[in-house]
């Protein structure tokens, strides 16, 4: 049985298949731009797993893909902006088509630096997939190629969303209750 709630979830933004349908969406434009070239994806662990990994096998390309870890200093609902890498990609990415696959872009403030680590590397190209956005929480400004859902303000939990490292296997993505987030600040 498809687990559909929780209790710690205050409302369903997105369920299983209407991400299933976006992220469908989401791959065959990413196929269609990038026709006749080799893709390096680049996951930001560990929010964007899931992503990741039903995104690319709805990319009908040869595709490579490798993996960051970055830790972003902060609350655990606020981002600081100063971010250290935990593990870094394995592979060179100089001359190659990269596309950086994020599970959220909130304040923008990770991004921002990873992209900067990343530019300096000299990509051929460098373009940002995120499943979910938050323009409302905005700081700094991204170039977000691709974009899955754009969300409300709310903290949101699942689909590798987590909340002190809980939830992310939630199959769908909720708001997390009030009270609970509140409890973390
Ligand atoms: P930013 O630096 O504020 O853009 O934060 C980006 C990172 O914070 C994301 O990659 C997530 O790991 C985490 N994050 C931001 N908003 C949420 C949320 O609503 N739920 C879970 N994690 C979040
Ligand atoms: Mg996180």
């Amino acid at each position: 049985m498809q687990v559909t709630t929780h209790a710690d979830v205050q409302e369903i933004l997105l369920d299983a298949d209407t991400i299933a349908r976006r992220v469908k969406e989401l791959g065959q434009e990413i196929t269609r731009d990038y026709a006749g070239r080799e893709l390096f994806l680049v996951g930001v662990l560990k929010g964007a797993v899931f992503f990741i990994a039903d995104l690319m096998r709805e990319l009908d390309l040869s595709c490579e893909v490798d993996f960051m870890a970055i830790s972003s200093y902060g609350s655990s609902t606020d981002s600081s902006g100063v971010v250290r890498i935990l593990k870094d990609l394995n592979e060179t990415i100089e001359g190659r088509d990269v596309l950086v696959i994020e599970d959220i872009i909130d304040s923008g403030l990770t991004l921002s630096y990873l992209l900067r680590t990343l530019r300096a590397r000299q990509p051929l190209s460098l373009e940002v997939c995120a499943l979910l956005t938050k323009p409302a929480r905005r700081k700094i400004d991204i170039d977000c190629r691709y974009v899955g859902f754009e969300i409300p303000a709310d903290f949101v939990i699942g689909y590798g969303l987590d909340f002190g490292q809980r939830y992310r296997n939630l199959p769908f993505v909720g708001v997390l209750r009030e009270d609970l987030a509140a409890a973390a600040i």
